[in-house]
This record gives structure tokens, sequence and C-alpha cells, in this order.
């Protein structure tokens, strides 16, 4: 009830210095003595009904966070306070790297958008893989990996194994993040030649037995996807996120909507759903999909799952809605469930492919 007057505050300051005043907020929180206890009791996300196994691990419910918020694993310990089901770190590179000039996130408060161009800012996995290794254990806390900005592409799978060999052993699964717009040439490893050659390379060092999971684009093409998928199956892969931010910029009314950048948030939502709906079909249960891209609403979530997501990300709608966005979310979830009659979220998945 009271984010919405931290919001107004939060919305006169630049929004990277406003996401850092929160994450240092949470981080105060987490050390104040009691505080955790209130949170949890605060945030308690809806689970009946709601849990089940993905990839060999437990989610109390679907809805998790996605990466970018808490780039460097400084935050789980908060986020996990927040009622999410799955937290995704990241993303991390093999290397610390400032990331591009700021001002690089822009609210576009008209859509519930935001466009940012962090060019992947990250500790580097040195220091990401030591704090994760005291991350919460109550919840799969993944990792998502990507180059150096520096590195040629050519030589972007040593970047990936690096960062792979160092981080996975601290993690619950790794996202392979080959979909970002904001450092070039990234989205060619979309290519299905690279694609195999790096995931290969992946599966083949994953002695921890880590469930890999690709990150993919809104903006390929049908039949990229098609590609995409069939070469990650075909590798071996855990899963599949679809999807990250898009270069598109459909219809938006905001000052900040000619910046360069990836476009999250609600005129995201269709793309993200189109796609997982594409995915879904090419995948035919054979792998887990997480939906990810312009979920805000419970009905957002149902949605994703009946396209066939098993489970849900969001990071926008953490923006403009708060702290309260996941438990709200799994409690809507919940109802509609109830309103349907259905008893387990394992009746509703896929239900639409
Ligand atoms: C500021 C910001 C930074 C992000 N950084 C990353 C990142 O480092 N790696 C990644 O895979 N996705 C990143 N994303 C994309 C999100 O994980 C997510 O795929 C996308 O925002 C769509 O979800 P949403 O509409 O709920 O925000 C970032 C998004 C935002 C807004």
């Amino acid at each position: 009830m009271i984010y919405p007057l931290l919001r107004h505050a939060l919305f006169t300051l630049d929004a990277e210095v406003a996401h850092e005043r929160t994450a240092a907020l949470l981080k105060l929180a987490v050390k104040t003595p009691g505080m955790a206890a209130v949170l949890k009791r605060l945030f308690a996300p809806a689970t009946r009904g709601l849990s089940q196994q993905i990839a060999g691990m437990h989610f109390a419910h679907p809805i998790g966070l996605a990466a970018g918020f808490d780039k460097h694993a400084d935050l789980t310990h908060g986020m996990a306070l927040l009622g999410f089901s799955h937290i995704e770190v990241g993303t991390v590179t093999p290397r610390p790297q400032a990331g591009n000039p700021k001002p690089r996130l822009f609210r576009l408060a008209q859509d519930d958008a935001l466009i940012n161009r962090m060019g992947f800012n990250s500790e580097g996995m040195q220091v990401v893989a030591e704090r994760l290794a005291t991350r919460p254990r109550a919840l799969p806390v993944g990792i998502n990996i990507g180059k150096n900005r520096d590195t040629a592409l050519e030589q972007a799978g040593d970047d990936y194994l690096a960062a792979f060999t160092h981080l996975a052993p601290h993690a619950d699964y790794v996202a392979v993040n080959i979909s970002s717009p904001n450092t070039p040439g990234l989205r060619q490893l979309h290519e299905t030649a690279a694609l195999r050659e790096l995931l290969e390379a992946l599966i083949k060092a994953n002695q921890w037995h880590r469930p890999i999971f690709l990150k993919i684009s809104p903006d390929e093409t049908p039949t990229q996807i098609e590609q995409v998928v069939a070469t990650a199956i075909e590798a071996g892969i855990s899963g599949i996120i679809a999807t990250n931010t898009t270069l598109a910029r459909p219809n938006l009314r905001s000052a900040n909507a000619n910046e360069t950048g990836g476009l999250s948030g609600e005129p995201l939502k269709q793309a993200a759903l189109e796609t997982l709906r594409f995915v879904a079909q090419l995948t035919a249960k054979r792998v887990p999909i997480i939906g990810v891209g312009g979920i805000s609403r419970a009905e957002d979530v149902y949605a994703r799952l009946k396209a066939g997501a098993s489970a849900v990300q969001l990071y926008t709608a953490l923006v403009y809605q708060g702290p309260a966005v996941a438990a709200r979310l799994s409690w809507g979830l919940s109802a509609l469930m109830r309103r349907d009659g259905v008893r387990d979220i394992s009746e509703v998945i896929g239900v639409e492919c």
C-alpha cells in the first residue's frame, strides 16, 4: 500500500539511481534484526497447488525474478524475502566490465515499460561466484552468463565456458544469454553452427549436472526460432527462456521511446507471448519453458502457463508495482485457478499449445 508513495519519490530520480537506492534499502532490510521475518510474512506468496519440479528443481510457485535486476548476486537474500519462487542472477561476464555510459536505463511510464542499454555491467565471475557460495538455499538461484564486450564473437565460446565452469558449481541452474541486444553481435549466436558449438561445449563441461537453459530473443524470425529450438534440443539443453527485451518500438507514447536499447514491459507482452507459443509448439513438452516479457498481472501468468510455460519471470512489473508483485501475482493466479476448478498447476501448463 505504501509503494505508490515510495514509487513517486523513486520516479523523481534517474532510473538507475532509483534502482541503486532500492537495492541499498533491501540490503539494509536484510541486515536489520527482525526485518527478514517481517518481509517474509508481508510478501508470503500463494503456493498451494502451485508448486512443481522443473528440471529437477523445486519451484514453490511459478513467478521468478528475471535476469538484470540482481546482476552481481548481492540481492539474492533480499529478493528471496519478496516471495519470488526463483531468482536469476546476472548477466555475469568472465572479466569485470563497466557496461555502457550512463544514462542507460529509461522509464517509459506512459507505456508501463523500460528501455535499457546497460551493456552487461558486471563485477565479473570471480566476485559473483564468491557471493553465490552463500546464496539462499530455499529456492532455485540461477546464474545467467554472457561474454565480455571486447571478446571477439569467434572467441565467445571461451567466455561462456569460463563463466560456466566458474559459476555453475555455485548456482542451481545456468541460463545462457545469447539474446541481449546491447552487446554488439551477441544475437548472432542464435545462428545454428555457432549455437551448436557453444551449447555442446557447455554440456560437455557440465560435470555438476546443472540444468542449462537458453535465453532467446523475441526478434528472431520463425525460421531462426525453429533452428534455435532444434539445435538446443539436439545439444541436450534442459529448457528455454523466452524472451529477452525487444528492439521493436510498437506504438509507444512516452518521451523516452526513441532511446537505444532493449524494450521491456507491457509493449513486449504480445511478442513474448507469441514467441513462447511458437517455442512450445516446437518443443512439444520435451523441455520446460520459462516465459518472460511484459508479465504484470495474474492473467498474464495464467496465459503464459496455458501457452506452455512451466514458470515465468518478470522485471519491469517490479519497478511499476513494487515489492509485493510476486506475492500478488501468485495469489491472483491461485484465485484464477480456483475460479476454473483447477486444483494443480500441472493441469494448466500447455493446455493451449
Ligand atoms: C534494466 C534491465 C536489465 C536487464 N539485464 C538483463 C541481463 O543482464 N541479462 C538478461 O538475460 N536479461 C536482462 N534483462 C531482460 C529481462 O531479464 C527480461 O527478459 C525482460 O526485461 C523482459 O521481462 P519484463 O518485461 O518483465 O521486464 C534486463 C532487463 C532490464 C529492464
